[in-house]
């Protein structure tokens, strides 16, 4: 089965040049790799050297690359989907195309749904999504789930859906694909947005990178964006800590830089305890043509097992204590003061910073409360208690 790798990171880290890397080290181990871009600026044309059109190009035996134009995708293959959303959304009756691209991570939304799609081909064993900067990413991830709220209020229907397709209902899954066909054209777009969702949280098939550079600003936000991630349970398994001035660079001018550098990698080093790291050296030109992405692969990826994604990171979990259970959510860097939790009838609900995690309860918790939130080393563990009889 193909993976998926997505690369992220804030602007101009060096998010495009790690993922060219990438595509090109996958290829030379002999795997069919798919290098694509989500990013609506694309440059992997400009870091190749050739000119990409709206499908895939060949580059070398085993890569292929491809810059999405998700207008283009979402009028070749996702026209109903867009009229679906145009349905839900209030206000947009009537408005045309251009009004989507409006909405924030759409584009990203499309392009991820193409990338789905593409997975599903089996072409590839390996497709390495080239992103755009952070903040666009953060908004699609929450997406999903603020659809499924808004589709779960409006249409009971999409309860349906969600049985349909949890894990361990993927037979009835099968049973039920034959009447897909009757299913309104809101539901199977629910049910797409919710397959997605799935691919993306899955960890045997994605795997989330992020890209930073040993500056304040960078690691501020790169720490955030781990948080985040991990609050929405996505699988982070790699940093890459760009552009750092090789330590005998033997130059006084650099002196200064070096130690500034120094203290930023210690505290990603820190703040990324449970991931692995790999360290790109700060070239004397850009990164452009193949040479120089080759470059890259040499100097820092090769011999180290990129592709594998085999860290235990502590995923949320229910564990059933003697006087109740206990939900661990994995939250890195997180800070008490921007955290709020509550508890609806069928969902706890993590609220950090402008971000918000509805976590479904288990039928077994029904009769439980959340009784206490501690928050200790990046874990917060809400504990459940039954409500007594009055
Ligand atoms: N290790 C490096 N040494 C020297 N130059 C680098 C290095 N990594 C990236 N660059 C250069 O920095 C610039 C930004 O890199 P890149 O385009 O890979 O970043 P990005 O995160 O994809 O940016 P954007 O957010 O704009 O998509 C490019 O000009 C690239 O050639
Ligand atoms: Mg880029």
């Amino acid at each position: 089965m193909s993976r998926i790798y997505i690369f992220t990171g804030k602007g101009g880290v060096g998010k495009t040049s790690v993922s060219a890397a990438h595509a090109v080290l996958s290829a030379g181990e002999g795997k069919r790799t798919l290098l694509v871009s989500t990013d609506m600026a694309h440059n992997l044309g400009d870091v190749f050297e050739v000119k990409l059109g709206k499908e895939p190009v060949c580059q070398r035996e085993n890569l292929d690359l491809y810059e999405i134009d998700p207008n283009y995708v979402m009028e070749q293959d996702f026209w109903d989907i867009m009229e679906c959303i145009g349905k839900m959304l209030p206000d947009s009756s009537g408005k045309s195309m251009e009004d989507f691209g409006m909405l924030p991570g759409m584009e990203e939304l499309f392009s991820l749904l193409k990338i789905a799609e593409i997975r599903d081909t089996g072409a590839y064993e390996r497709i390495i999504v080239d992103c755009a900067p952070t903040g666009e990413t953060l908004s699609l991830l929450k997406f999903p789930e603020l659809l499924s709220w808004y589709m779960e209020k409006l249409f009971p229907m999409g309860k349906v859906a969600m049985r349909v397709l949890s894990p361990v209902s993927k037979r009835l899954f099968e049973l039920e694909l034959p009447n897909r066909q009757a299913m309104t054209d809101i539901e199977r777009m629910y049910l797409k947005l919710i397959q997605l969702q799935e691919l993306l949280k899955d960890r045997n098939t994605t795997s989330i990178r992020l890209v930073a550079i040993p500056e304040k600003m960078v690691v501020e936000e790169t720490k955030r964006n781990y948080m985040y991630m991990n609050l929405y349970n996505f699988n982070v398994d790699g940093l890459y800590i760009n552009r750092v001035i090789p330590a005998d660079i033997g130059n006084p001018f650099f002196d200064e830089w070096l130690k500034i550098q120094k203290k930023y990698i210690t505290q990603l080093e820190e703040s990324f305890r449970e991931i692995p790291l790999c360290s790109i050296p700060w070239y004397e030109e850009e990164v452009r043509g193949t040479k120089a992405v080759e470059r890259i692969c040499k100097d820092a990826l090769s011999g180290k097992e990129v592709f594998e994604s085999s860290i235990q990171v502590r995923r949320e979990q229910f564990e059933q204590v003697d006087d109740g259970y206990i939900l661990t959510v994995f939250i890195p860097n997180a800070r008490k003061e921007e955290l709020d939790v509550y508890q609806t009838e069928t969902e706890a609900v993590i609220r950090l910073g402008n971000y918000k995690r509805n976590i479904p309860l288990p039928n077994a918790l029904k009769t439980y409360m959340i009784t206490s939130a501690k928050l200790e080393d990046g874990k917060l563990r809400l504990r459940f208690r039954q409500e007594c009889a009055k």
